[in-house]
């Protein structure tokens, strides 16, 4: 279930990449991507402009295309399928870091240089494991892949974490006004925040092998998961209803 919700709410997140960003660019209008965030398009920074565009490109493949490689079923019965869509997440997840890195060296980030910094490394760490996932597939050394390409999807679903993270704080906010209050120190934890935590995660899923585990522990990851699915089926309605639909279709119609 858990699965299932986190990927809907990541075509969504997808949906809104491609219709916005890449209708606007069709429509001869791709000075509104500025609606999204200052200075993502700037004439005058053709390159820069460019990199984010490539980057938009090449993450809503990497939203898209990553949960598919998770299905184990998939990867036994058609290997093929599981090695091209591998190629493809490998070079999307590439494309996405550097495109990234290059708009963060051509033109800065909103944030200024802590996170600069904290979507620097994010790039950078995007960009190393989709090359060692890359490169211990190609000499068979399977373990040490398998343990690469899940740090990379552990990064890649951090940007999609970021804006769901996010809208649990506003939501947070407006239950609690005061919460809002401590903006700064939470965009400031937020630069690491949406990957580091994964990262931790994705070593335990690499070390951990099938346990046993008693009733009550099943209940316990039961009662999580459902909790889980709940807040991002609930916090992904907001976000379409309030930001990501209302773009989708400003961004599709003339
Ligand atoms: C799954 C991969 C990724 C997706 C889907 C994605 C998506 C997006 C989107 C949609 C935006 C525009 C803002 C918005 O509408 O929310 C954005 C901005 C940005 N992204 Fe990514 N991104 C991904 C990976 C990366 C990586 C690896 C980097 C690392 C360098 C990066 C760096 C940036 C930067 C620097 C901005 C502009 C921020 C600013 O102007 O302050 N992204 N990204």
């Amino acid at each position: 279930m858990l699965a299932a919700v986190s990927w809907l709410s990541g075509v969504i997140f997808a949906a809104y990449i491609i219709a916005f960003f890449g209708g606007t660019l069709v429509g001869g209008e791709a000075y509104r991507w500025n609606e999204a965030l200052p200075d993502l398009y700037d004439p005058a920074s053709p390159l820069s402009t460019s990199a984010i565009g490539a980057h938009f490109v090449a993450g809503s493949i990497l939203v898209l295309l990553g949960p598919v490689q998770l299905i184990g079923r998939l990867r036994q019965r058609i290997p093929w399928l599981h090695r091209w869509i591998g190629r493809i997440y490998v070079v999307s997840a590439a494309a996405a870091g550097v495109g990234g890195l290059a708009f963060i060296v051509g033109q800065g980030t909103i944030g200024g240089p802590l996170m600069d910094v904290g979507f620097g490394l994010y790039g950078a760490l995007m960009v190393l494991s989709a090359t060692m996932s890359y490169l211990h597939a190609r000499s068979g050394r399977y373990h040490s892949h398998r343990a690469w390409a899940i740090r990379l999807f552990a990064l890649t679903i951090g940007s999609w974490l970021y804006r769901i993270e996010y809208g649990a704080w506003f939501l947070l906010s407006r239950l609690f006004g005061s919460l809002a209050e401590f903006g700064d120190w939470f965009d400031a934890i937020m630069v690491f925040f949406f990957y580091v935590p994964n990262l931790i995660a994705a070593e335990f899923v690499i070390r951990a092998g099938r346990k046993n585990r008693t009733a009550s522990a099943n209940l316990s990851v039961s009662v999580f998961f459902v909790a889980a699915s709940t807040f991002i089926a609930f916090v992904t309605l907001m976000f379409t209803t309030h930001t990501w639909g209302p773009k989708i279709a400003s961004g599709i119609t003339p």
